[in-house]
Order: C-alpha cells, then structure tokens, then sequence
C-alpha cells in the first residue's frame, strides 16, 4: 500500500510538469501554431489510413468536412487580385504544386495542371466545387495533399473568390485557350 502510494506520489507530478512543457513549447510559436499543432479528427483518421480510407469511414469523414464550408453570396471574385494570391508564398503557394500560366516556368506537380481550367465554363456548379475546392479539397478528395485553406483560415473567403475568378475567367492569363481571354 505505501509502495503504491509513494509511486503515484512521483508519477503524478512528473506527468503534470511534462504536459505543461509541452503545452508551453506549443504555445511558443504563437497561436497559429498552436492551432496547427492541434490534429482535428479528420487528420487523425488520414494519418491511421496512409493509404486511403475503408469505405466505412467515408460518409462520416465527408459529412464532417462538408460541414466546415462556408459558402459566401458571392463565389467569384476578381481574378487580377486572385492572381496575386496563387503566387505569393505566404498566401496560396499554388505553384507549388500546379502549373498554371504558360509563360511561368517554375512549378510543382503534386496536383494537376490548371492551365485553361477555364474551359469547364463559368457555370454554377463549377463555379461552387472550385470554391469548395480551394475551401476545403477534402470534400471531394479526402485527405489530399491540398491544403485546407478555408477551413485552416489560411485564406479569407474574399481571396479563395478572388482565386476562383482566376481560375475561371475567359480573361484571366491562366486561360489562353479560352475564347475570348488570356489577354
Ligand atoms: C501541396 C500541394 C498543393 C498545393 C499547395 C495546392 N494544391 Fe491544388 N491540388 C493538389 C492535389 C494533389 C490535387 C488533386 C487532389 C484533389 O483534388 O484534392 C489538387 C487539386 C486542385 C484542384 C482541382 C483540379 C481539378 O481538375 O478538378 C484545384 C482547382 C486546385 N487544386 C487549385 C489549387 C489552388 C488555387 C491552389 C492555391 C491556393 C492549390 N490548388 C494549391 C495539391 C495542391
């Protein structure tokens, strides 16, 4: 019995004094972080399948990220300043992974080209999985290697419409086999 006692004695605050550490290292890097730190369920279950989910966890990991999605009144924004934000490094970084304008020579190609992604048109329904797309790619992929940028705030809703009129407008220079357009 005193063993026992004198056991829990040592553990207990060994334990309390590592997760305040931890908690504290976290905490560090500033708020952002900390939130990033902080794995959602959908992460935990993507890092249990690496390679790929059962069936039997589809519906409710998609049923979850649909309901993270937010959709604006207005899904298309200006496309010169969504250019700006498929560029910047600190913002959507798609070059990263996609190629988009012809003339731009450095890319990634984790993801699909998006040069003339355009030719889909400018209907309602690609309008919104394009948004829903950049939103929250999980939806319609789950656990892709796309960032959730509406979804982690890395994005504002303004800039993922601003992104989507790049994307889709006949003028925007991601579009030059659209009629009309990549002037
Ligand atoms: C880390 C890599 C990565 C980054 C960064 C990234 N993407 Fe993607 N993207 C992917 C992958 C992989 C896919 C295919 C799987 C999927 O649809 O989620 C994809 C798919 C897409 C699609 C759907 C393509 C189709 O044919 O339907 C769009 C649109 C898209 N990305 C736009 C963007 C935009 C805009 C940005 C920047 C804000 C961006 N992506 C940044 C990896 C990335």
């Amino acid at each position: 019995m005193r063993a026992w006692f004198l056991a829990l004695g040592l553990l207990v605050p060994a334990l309390a004094v590592d997760e305040a550490r931890v908690a504290a290292a976290i905490q560090s890097g500033g708020p952002r972080f900390a939130q990033a730190m902080q794995q959602d369920e959908s992460e935990r279950v993507c890092s249990q399948y690496p390679e790929g989910l059962p069936a039997d966890r589809l519906s409710a990991f998609v049923a979850r990220e649909r309901a993270r999605v937010v959709l604006p009144e207005r899904m298309m924004g200006d496309w010169r300043r969504g250019r700006e934000v498929f560029v910047t490094p600190s913002k959507g970084n798609c070059y990263a992974c996609h190629a988009g304008e012809p003339a731009e020579p450095a890319f990634g190609d984790v993801g699909p080209p998006l040069t003339n992604y355009g030719l889909r048109g400018t209907g309602e329904a690609i309008v919104r999985y394009t948004y829903e797309k950049i939103y929250n790619p999980w939806i319609t992929v789950p656990c892709s290697t796309m960032p959730r940028y509406g979804v982690n705030a890395r994005l504002t809703p303004e800039e993922i419409a601003d992104l989507v009129a790049y994307l889709l407008s006949p003028e925007s220079p991601i579009n030059p086999a659209v009629q009309g357009g990549g002037q």
